[in-house]
């Protein structure tokens, strides 16, 4: 199959592939910041609830304490080591809660820390940026969390209160929490596979169902397209009819069926008045040519009737110039008539299948085979035709011919006749004058001649007979050259 980036075809595979492919990808976002989310959520309420249990402790180790609880007295609170209060050193605390603890004064000086002895050296907790201290304040909570990336995960720290007996705030407590999303991460690589898998799958069908949709779309835009092709003004032209199309393209089809309709109504009617029109042209031709000849007659008549002496010893010589004047202007009217009246009464043509090739060598036969040559590309054409209309056809075409060479030079005329897969092709090449120009596009008109003694109507009449054998006729002149006239039918 030919793909042209703007064929229907292509854009209905490239769309439906671009659907499932920006499909997956939305999937995949939304679930990467769903999953990004609930592990964020996850490790908040964890934070959260490790918080208030090491809250609970400290509280607890602060009513246990003998000391008097206040922001001076935490050092040596959280810092004993000694066996019996063992249990409330920092150190434990972390060690029980599995995480880091620090404890700074209301100023952010740090008291006590579980990472005391390894970060010593480490400045930056031992004293906090005074903006923490004011975030913690400021929250309704009173608590504070920040949140850094680190190499090896989230790092989200808490800050808040610890309170005293009258619930005032005697420190500041900081729980560095490594939010470890490990867990979160396989998941969410298992699900993303498994997510790959399914597109890539869809993909295929994708790629399947487009291409099998966008056939059949296009299959039957094509057998309409094939068919708006051989759309015709001068012949009947063919109804589509495609089995099961779908809606869109029965809707075309039932358009262009009933144009066809249409086009055959206007069509008819058309000839309809073509026809009137001629008929109406050759009426009033007829009148003109008969008219022509009555006035000298009538003349001839009158001025012999005043001039008639019967005792004029030359009457008799008088008499027979007369009735020969008579006779010839008889004659011309004959002759228009009989014209008139072979152009009127063409007969319907009577087909009958046969041979082309003797019928037009027997219509030359009337010819100097000298002037009038004929070639043939096949010893038998076969075609439906009205032979004496076709002889017809070549009787005029080649007097024509005849009547084109000027008188200082030998006619040369050449009727040929072959045939193709489909057609037949006669044509009538001379050696004449050619026509002008402005002459081109009236020759085949009834009653269009340039010659004196023409009638005009041999080509009117070749026309006729070749349409009523479905054919067509045209011609190439050439002022130097010729003619050459050229029927083409229908095989
Ligand atoms: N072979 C030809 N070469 C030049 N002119 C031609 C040829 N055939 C026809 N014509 C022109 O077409 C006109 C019409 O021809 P036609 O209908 O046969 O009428 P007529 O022969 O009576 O004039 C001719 O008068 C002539 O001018
Ligand atoms: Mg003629």
């Amino acid at each position: 199959m030919k793909l042209s980036l703007t064929s229907l075809r292509s854009k209905i595979f490239l769309s439906m592939i671009g659907l499932v492919f920006l499909a997956s990808i939305m999937i995949l976002v939304v679930t990467i910041m769903q999953y990004k989310e609930e592990a964020e959520d996850y490790h908040k309420k964890r934070l959260l609830r490790k918080e208030t249990a090491v809250k609970v402790h400290i509280n607890s180790i602060l009513e246990n304490t003998s000391f008097e609880v206040k922001t001076d007295k935490l050092k040596y609170i959280f810092k004993s080591n000694g066996s019996t209060r063992g249990l409330s050193s920092i150190s434990e605390l972390s060690r029980i809660h599995k995480m880091p603890i620090n404890i700074y004064d209301l100023k952010g000086n740090l008291i006590v820390s579980s990472l005391w002895h390894f970060k010593e050296k480490n400045d930056s907790i031992k004293h906090l940026p005074a903006y923490i201290i004011k975030k913690i304040d400021e929250s309704p909570d009173k608590r504070y969390i920040i949140k850094h990336e680190s190499p090896d995960g989230e790092y989200q720290s808490s800050f808040s209160y610890i309170y005293n007996r009258q619930f005032k705030p005697i420190a500041i407590l900081n729980l560095p929490y490594l939010a470890d999303s490990t867990f979160y991460k396989k998941e969410l690589e298992e699900f993303l596979k498994n997510l790959g898998l399914i597109y890539l799958l869809m993909l295929l069908i994708a790629i399947v169902l487009s291409y099998f949709l966008s056939r059949y779309i296009t299959k039957s835009l094509n057998t309409v397209n094939d068919i708006l092709k051989k759309i015709s003004f001068s012949k009947e032209n063919q109804k589509i009819i495609i089995k099961n199309p779908n809606e869109e393209i029965s809707q075309l089809i039932e358009t262009y069926n009933s144009m066809v309709d249409k086009l055959e109504e206007s069509a008819k009617k058309l000839a309809q008045t073509e026809r009137e029109e001629a008929w109406r042209n050759m009426a009033r031709q007829v009148a003109h040519e008969i008219k022509n000849p009555l006035t000298p007659m009538r003349l001839s008549i009158q001025s012999f009737q005043m001039t008639f002496d019967p005792d004029d010893p030359g009457i008799k010589s008088k008499f027979d110039e007369f009735a020969q004047m008579l006779i010839e202007q008889i004659d011309i009217m004959s002759r228009i008539a009989s014209a008139f009246s072979d152009f009127a009464r063409m007969p319907q043509a009577n087909l009958e299948k046969g041979n082309l090739v003797p019928v037009i060598k027997n219509a030359l036969k009337l010819y100097d085979p000298e002037q009038v040559r004929f070639v043939s590309s096949d010893d038998e054409i076969l075609f439906n035709f009205d032979k004496n209309q076709i002889q017809r056809v070549i009787g005029n075409l080649v007097k024509n011919a005849l009547q084109s060479v000027p008188d200082d030079r030998e006619p040369d005329i050449l009727v040929s006749v072959r045939q193709t897969a489909d057609k037949i092709f006669i044509s009538v090449t001379d050696n004449g004058s050619g026509i002008a120009p402005e002459h081109q596009s009236r020759i085949f008109e009834p009653k269009f001649t340039t010659k004196n003694s023409g009638m005009g109507l041999g080509l009117a009449i070749v026309k006729k007979i070749v349409e009523n054998h479905n054919g067509k006729i045209y011609f190439n002149s050439d002022k130097e050259m010729g003619t050459t006239f050229i029927i083409e039918f229908d095989k």
